[in-house]
């Protein structure tokens, strides 16, 4: 391994981190390209696998075996098209150096700890012989590269991914809409056979704390009811009214699309919900960021369940000549598998190339992000944080227009 120092010569780290999505891999490449056509110095392109975890090694462990291991020397020519893959080249994963951190309940401990593991992070760059690092992630891979920088002063620099669509900084991460094309085919195709057997659909859509993906998946397909974490739901007024309105309007088959990290309000969970309550969420497991795995609770199981007891809806659905049946659908992580689409691949390419662009440039402690058509750098602390769904979104708004309308539309041939 040649070492670094040398004036000429910058070799910057690429790392993805978190779950996989559609354009990991297109983001290397525009990394690639825009190393590729610097002149003023040789760009190095080193790879590092599995992203933080060779990190979270102690500086004593980090022997040149270990290193070569988990880093990589990316060559353009043997990568030929890489944006148009999916999943990633370098490999994922979701090691969080800072998950001692968690444990703390004192700020000033959370604070002194943040800053000692930080600045030992940043360190980390002399043994990994590199001279910057691009961190391609969602909020938790961002969180810890705006931790380095602001504790440790590491020349580093993020990339927005994550299906989900919930970071602050930017108008879209990349993947999101790989993601979300993927649900809304599903629920399209889910209208057949829903529609065959004159059946009730319940989907659930990733998407842990925004509904982005659900809402974006739902408006598309047309979905009948759409339940989204920013606005927790009634079990009564939003799902059962909703499908007697649907029933009594001559509907023989219902499309329910879930997020993931949908939930009922506290009095319909109470009132509602038997088979799930307030300890059963307290009580998931946590991934090694401290997420709730929301998947372990299984809304759309449990939306499935609530239904398939209550004798009253089969009964007004009975005297409606209307079948009820229910089905839960999970779409999970074939939602984040295969190629990505255009838009990602072209906005997975910006994003790398902007992202070396901002290395090479000495521009440090930045995210690029979407401003309109435009890619900008904006401040990794401010832009790795959450974005959920606004209350007072337009499309919020659509939503509930296009839910009412269908049942509104036709009551009248039924009176
Ligand atoms: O953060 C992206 C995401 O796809 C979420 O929507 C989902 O809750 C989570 O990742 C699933 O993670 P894993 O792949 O670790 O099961």
């Amino acid at each position: 391994m040649e070492k670094r120092n040398n004036n000429n010569r910058l070799r910057v780290g690429i790392l993805t981190g978190g779950g996989d999505c559609p354009g990991l891999n297109a983001v290397i490449y525009g990394a690639l390209l825009r190393a590729s056509e610097e002149s003023s110095k040789q760009v190095e392109v080193v790879g590092i696998i599995k992203g933080w975890k060779v990190f979270n090694f102690p500086k004593s462990e980090l022997t040149k075996e270990l290193v070569d291991h988990y880093t990589q020397v990316l060559d353009i020519g043997e990568l030929d098209d890489l944006h148009t893959k999916g999943g990633t080249m370098l490999y994922t994963s979701r090691t969080n150096p800072f998950k001692a951190v968690a444990k703390l309940k004192d700020p000033q401990e959370r604070e002194q700890l943040t800053k000692k593991i930080g600045e030992d992070l940043a360190s980390k760059f002399q043994d990994l012989n590199i001279d910057a690092l691009i961190a391609v992630g969602g909020d938790d891979t961002c969180g810890v590269a705006a931790a380095m920088y602001k504790y440790g002063g590491a020349h580093i620099v993020a990339c927005p991914k994550t299906i989900d669509n919930d970071l602050a900084g930017t108008d879209f991460t990349f993947g999101f809409f790989s993601g979300a094309q993927l649900a809304s085919n599903t629920l399209d195709n889910l209208t057949t056979t829903a529609h065959s057997h004159q059946r009730i659909f319940v989907v659930e859509v990733m998407g842990r704390d925004a509904g982005w993906l659900t809402l974006y998946s739902g408006l598309s397909s047309g979905a009948d009811i759409i339940l989204l974490p920013e606005v927790p739901f009634d079990f009564e007024h939003d799902v059962v009214d909703v499908l007697k309105k649907r029933a009594n309007a001559g509907y023989k088959f219902h499309i329910i699309a879930c997020s993931e990290g949908a939930y009922p309000n506290p009095e319909s969970l109470e009132r509602d919900f038997t088979t799930i309550s307030q300890k059963d969420i307290e009580a998931l497991p946590k991934d090694s960021f401290g997420n709730p795995i929301l998947s372990k609770l299984n809304m759309a199981s449990k939306i499935e369940k609530e239904l398939q007891k209550r004798e009253d809806i089969k009964q007004y659905f009975n005297e409606r000549h209307a079948h009820y049946e229910i089905r839960s659908v999970v779409l999970g992580h074939t939602m984040r598998s295969g190629t990505p689409n255009v838009y990602d691949r072209v906005l997975g390419l910006r994003y790398g190339y902007h992202a070396m662009d901002y290395v090479i440039q000495g521009q440090f402690g930045k995210m690029t992000s979407l401003q309109g058509t435009e890619i900008e750098p904006v401040d990794i602390v401010e832009g790795s944080k959450k974005r959920l769904i606004p209350l007072d979104s337009d499309l919020l708004k659509i939503k509930e227009a296009m839910i009412s309308v269908k049942h509104k539309s036709k009551e009248k041939l039924f009176k």
